[in-house]
């Protein structure tokens, strides 16, 4: 079996996955994952706001033994039945990064066991496997991954080759709905709840212009945010319920049309077999429904791996590494340390809170 760890943010989670075949040869989920488990942090840093990073990587530090060893008894297993293990290296923040290295690390290590240190912008990209084989990314792929911390539009030619075709300049959309939110007085994390007022507004009361200046190759969010205060302002609070709701449609339109737009264009340019929606925006119920229209009108597949593996979990993660192994079986031990720490290649490569996907190797 592949043990997976992810702990780049908030969440410490973990994933058995089996290493019989890759799971692009299973037909479904089930026959590949064995077993996972997730403690989110977000109660945590709800009085903050927003994540505190000590107070994450903490956290990782008190939860991550636990839930390994609750992991371990659930399935009846012995740490030899694990033959490798695999873990975000970034990007992310450093502190909670570190938590999940370290701890794989010194498992290869004691083990002799290969380590495959993940990408988990690249892990999101994977979660395209995560549904039933007919619905799962296909290549040439696009995949728009959203969340809290990413925006990309990214084009996947054949197996982990990636061109990125637009990112954020500033905030990501998921930040965006996030700060949108708390200026309407929202509570945090503000997608869902800004996501939820927008479907009791009125669409045309209000407009907030997006992506006007954007350039194909980018998004920017950070206007948005400023335009939202400047009419929140004006309008004087405490704000009006249906006002609030009003706003709420307005903002989420225009942070759906940019995001749709952009991906309209590289739809266009590309002609991607699939699109894929991940990250954890994926589950804004609007964005699903434009981009649907999307997919139809130019007769590609629609893949959107179920809610709790669009947001951050360590299935995707088992996934990309369960694909990897199978991929690059035959040199393992050999491979550079940039893409593998096996019993024969050094263990000296760190975590890294930035790490863009077109610097995999
Ligand atoms: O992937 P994720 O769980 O964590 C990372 O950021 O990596 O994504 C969380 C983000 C938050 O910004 C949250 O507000 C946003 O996804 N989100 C939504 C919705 N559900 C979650 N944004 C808009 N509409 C939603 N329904
Ligand atoms: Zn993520």
């Amino acid at each position: 079996m592949l043990l997976a760890l992810e702990t780049s943010c908030d969440e410490t989670a973990l994933s058995l996955v089996s290493l019989d075949r890759p799971i692009s040869d299973c037909a479904k989920v089930e026959d590949f994952l064995v077993d996972e488990l997730l403690s989110s942090q977000v109660k945590l840093h709800q009085a903050y706001g927003g994540v505190v990073p000590e107070l994450a990587a903490r956290e990782h530090l008190t939860n991550l033994p636990v839930l390994f060893n609750k992991l371990l008894n659930d399935n009846s297993l012995d740490v030899s039945q694990i033959k490798v293990i695999a873990v975000t290296r970034g990007p992310g923040l450093k502190g909670s990064l570190l938590v999940g290295f370290c701890f794989a690390k010194a498992f290869a290590f004691s083990r002799k066991i290969p380590l495959i240190p993940l990408n988990h912008l690249e892990g999101h990209i994977f979660a395209g496997l995560l549904l039933e084989k007919e619905k799962r990314m296909e290549y040439p792929c696009l995949a728009l991954v959203v969340s809290g911390g990413h925006t990309e539009l990214v084009y996947i030619e054949s197996f982990r080759k990636y061109e990125i075709v637009a990112r954020t300049m500033d905030d990501a959309v998921g930040e965006a709905f996030d700060k949108s939110a708390t200026l309407l007085g929202l509570p945090y994390p503000g997608g869902p709840a800004l996501a939820e007022c927008a479907q009791k507004g009125i669409p045309g009361k209000f407009n907030f212009p997006v992506g006007v200046s954007n350039t194909d190759r980018s998004f920017s969010f950070s206007g948005v945010k400023t335009a939202i205060a400047r009419v929140v302002k004006s309008l004087g609070e405490p704000l009006e319920e249906q006002t609030k709701n009003d706003l709420a449609v307005a903002i989420e339109h225009c942070l759906v049309q940019a995001l749709v737009a952009k991906t309209e264009k590289a739809i266009r340019k590309y002609k991607p077999k699939s699109l894929l929606l991940t990250g954890g925006v994926a589950a804004n119920e609007s964005l699903r429904i434009e981009l649907e229209k999307l997919v139809k009108k130019f007769g590609i597949r629609f893949s959107v791996p179920p809610k709790k593996w669009c947001t951050d979990n360590a299935v995707m993660l088992g996934a990309l590494g369960s694909e990897i192994y199978h991929h690059y079986k035959v040199n393992f031990n050999s491979w550079s340390a940039a893409d593998s720490l096996g019993p024969e290649a050094p263990l000296d490569i760190d975590v890294l809170a930035r790490f863009p996907i077109e610097e995999i190797k």
